[in-house]
């Protein structure tokens, strides 16, 4: 890897993370020489532009990285499943924004600000996974919880906006906010958005949890290297974008919500809001996680309860990922 003359692909470049990459690049002045974009066949040859540059749109196909030194992946598990071995295999350092290997004893998963020293090394297998956005969000806020008071148990509900679910699932609630009041037909969400909350976020699993919230369970497990549990509850709201979280955390040793509010303003990436909170609205298009509502719980000892907003495109996806990037280049190029 040569970081003067780097070759970066981008695969889902005209998905919400791929556009929201691209102008990270930009933004970022990310050190890229050469962009390789990438999308399905359905959109081969279409011109996506961005700041800075513009280009076409290629299709997978053997041997398409070749030369590429870093591939950021955001197209969906199935894609990632079958295409980000092959990267690797021909010679790409693979960033991987799905599910598909987050989990995997040999992937490391990482937010740069936590555990960013897992990228000094490249794994045998090439890949680093991007946590689950909403995973990412909540991590910023309980990482200098953790550090102060050891974190045991957190109960989590989520407020998911509908970029969560893609470039699809904005076009969605555009459409239904249009037709109002003519009755929506639901495609991307198992029930009407518009003015509708959902407690459902991707299929539900023998436990009656839903596949998210289980990835936030075993994500923050592994991201925090520790035995917490979270039990969560994932809500998708007609918001465009930015997910909240409202969490109610315990700890082995007591932290007072000062205690955590000061723990939380020292580390990197995440802020406090406290005039008055936290909203999407004033988080969206942010690179920072912003926690508020820091109180002492009522339910029990060694509790506080706090809420936390960030644009999960950014740090919960786009941004992770560029940063990523940049600690690879800086180690590796
Ligand atoms: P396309 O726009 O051609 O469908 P989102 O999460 O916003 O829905 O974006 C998904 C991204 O994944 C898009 O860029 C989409 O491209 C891309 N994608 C979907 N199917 C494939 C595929 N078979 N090969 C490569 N990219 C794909």
């Amino acid at each position: 890897m040569n970081k003067d003359n780097l070759t970066v692909a981008v695969v889902g470049a005209t998905g919400a993370v791929g556009r929201e990459i691209l102008s990270m690049f930009s933004e970022r002045r990310f050190p890229a020489a050469n962009l390789k974009l990438f999308a399905s066949p359905r959109s081969e040859g279409a011109e996506i532009k961005f700041e800075g540059g513009r280009a076409s749109v290629l299709s997978l196909a053997p041997g398409c990285f070749e030369g590429v030194d870093i591939a950021i992946f955001s197209a969906g598990a199935g894609r990632s499943r079958e295409y980000a071995p092959q990267a690797a295999r021909e010679g790409a350092v693979v960033i991987d924004n799905s599910s598909a290997f987050r989990m995997d004893g040999d992937v490391p998963l990482v937010i740069p600000e936590i555990n960013g020293g897992l990228l000094d090394e490249i794994p045998p297998g090439r890949i680093f996974a991007n946590p689950n956005c909403t995973t990412a969000i909540i991590a910023m806020a309980l990482k200098p919880i953790h550090d102060e008071g050891v974190v045991k148990n957190v109960v989590a509900t989520s407020f998911q906006s509908v970029s969560g679910a893609g470039a699809g699932g904005m076009a969605e609630l555009e459409q239904q906010l249009r037709d109002w009041p003519s009755p929506a037909r639901p495609e991307v969400f198992p029930a009407r958005i518009l003015l509708n909350v959902i407690p459902q976020i991707d299929v539900f699993l023998d436990n009656n949890y839903t596949k998210e919230e289980m990835k936030i369970h075993n994500e923050a497990r592994k991201i925090l290297a520790a035995d917490i549990n979270v039990s969560a509850t994932a809500v998708r709201v007609p918001v465009m974008r930015a997910h909240s979280i409202s969490a109610t955390v315990e700890t082995e040793k007591p932290v007072s919500p000062e205690m955590a509010a000061d723990a939380i303003r020292a580390f990197p990436g995440v802020q406090i809001v406290d005039d008055p909170y936290p909203m999407p609205i004033d988080c969206s298009g942010r690179d920072d996680c912003f926690v508020g509502r820091i109180r002492r719980d009522l339910t029990g000892e060694n509790r506080i309860c706090f809420w936390v907003v960030g644009d999960q495109l950014r740090k919960g996806a786009a941004l992770n990922s560029v940063q990523m990037a940049e600690w690879i280049i800086r180690r590796h190029g």
